[in-house]
């Protein structure tokens, strides 16, 4: 099992950004513990400031079994993003939240990639990502319920 996982703009500073909003882990550490958790899957796990690079690797996830991505700041804009991971339509995607977007500035209540995901989970913490890898795991049939 092939899962991809994307952060975006400003994510690489996880850990010294805003502590009380994104709590102290790196993004090495959420890796970390994404690798230790579920040791069966491969694990692309990539972050870039760059929009354009950011769609090459949704583009790459094409094959793969699983997207989660936190867009960053790039959630509440980029039609770009949301029109890359529309193309990549056969592939389960979740939208991942550090905090809780519905809780801060109303400009984050809104999100231009959540209609080309699949599902979205927002205020979990560093476990946002585990759900959503666990997710991804049930299989498109469990999924749906
Ligand atoms: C974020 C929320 C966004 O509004 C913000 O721009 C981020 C991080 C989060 O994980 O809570 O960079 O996606």
């Amino acid at each position: 099992v092939r899962v991809f996982v994307l952060n975006g703009v400003n994510l690489g500073a996880l850990g010294a950004r805003r502590p009380e909003v994104y709590g102290t882990l790196t993004l090495g550490d959420i890796e970390r513990r994404l690798r230790e958790r579920f040791p069966e899957v491969e694990f692309d796990f990539r972050q870039t400031d760059h929009e354009g690079e950011m769609v090459g690797f949704v583009r790459e996830a094409r094959e793969s079994d699983g997207v989660v991505i936190n867009p960053g700041a790039w959630t509440h804009y980029s039609y770009a993003l949301h029109d890359a991971l529309e193309t990549i339509e056969g592939v389960p995607k979740v939208e991942v939240h550090l905090s809780n977007v519905h809780a801060r500035e109303p400009w984050r209540r809104h999100s231009v990639i959540s209609p080309a995901v699949d599902a979205v989970v927002a205020g979990m913490g560093p476990y946002g990502y585990e759900a959503a890898v666990g997710y991804l795991l049930r299989g498109a049939e469990a999924r749906r319920g």
